[in-house]
């Protein structure tokens, strides 16, 4: 999940020429990679200022995470929610909590987000809001399933986004080498293509985003 879709001396100049991380976001980074031993999953500079840059565009005044972590991505996109706009995020552990509440705190966003503890796949119905945007960003065997529950609390030209749809490139491989993620990522991705409710756009950013937007 950290293998770069671009070339990295590429990426490296991307970063160059994107706006600086701030001071905020760069500790949480910090001090997720010192307190977790999954650094990895944080969504991180570049893809977090497109979150930001994206929601900025959209304006969005419900906002939908699956896979809270450290609070990275929630604080990115809850900077760009509309006046009176609200980021529901869904995490199994809360061990995280802690740490995500401080951040998003220093940045004066904690009583824009709602933080919800439990298996996704339990909250999601218990969820009767309309979204303008909902992040799958968990266990991508369930990415397919996280789908199916969402899809009908988006509102029609809404936006779903699925993190990690290249899944380190693997999805290319033959069946047989790939593992059971990326797997998951390749049936997620024929699904959307399936999908005539939708158009769809798989960017290569990072470990892959697809963007989805129900028509
Ligand atoms: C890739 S991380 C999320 C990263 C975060 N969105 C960011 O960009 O900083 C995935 C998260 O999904 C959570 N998760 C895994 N399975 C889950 C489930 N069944 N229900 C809810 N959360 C789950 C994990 O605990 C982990 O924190």
């Amino acid at each position: 999940m950290t293998r770069p879709a671009l070339p990295q001396n590429i990426g490296e100049y991307a970063e160059k020429f994107t706006t600086e991380e701030s001071p905020l976001l760069a500790a949480l980074d910090r001090e997720t990679h010192i307190k977790t031993a999954r650094g990895v999953m944080l969504s991180g500079h570049m893809q977090g200022t497109f979150l930001k840059l994206f929601c900025a565009a959209l304006q969005p005044l419900r906002i939908l995470e699956v896979g809270t972590f450290t609070g990275y991505s929630a604080l990115c996109m809850a900077q760009g929610l509309r006046e009176g706009g609200m980021l529901h995020t869904i995490d199994i552990d809360e061990e995280l909590h802690d740490i995500a509440a401080k951040y998003w705190a220093q940045a004066g966003v904690s009583d824009k987000i709602v933080q919800h503890t439990g298996d996704a796949g339990d909250v999601l119905p218990s969820l009767n809001e309309t979204f303008d945007l909902v992040f799958i960003d968990a266990d991508k065997v369930s990415y397919g399933r996280y789908y199916d529950q969402v899809f009908d609390k988006v509102r029609p030209g809404g936006f779903i986004f699925a993190d990690n749809v290249l899944y380190d490139g693997e999805v290319v491989l033959p069946a047989e080498l790939q593992s059971k993620n990326a797997k998951a990522m390749h049936e997620f991705n024929e699904k959307i293509q399936a999908d005539t409710r939708v158009e769809h756009f798989l960017m290569g950013l990072r470990d892959g985003i697809m963007m989805i937007r129900k028509k």
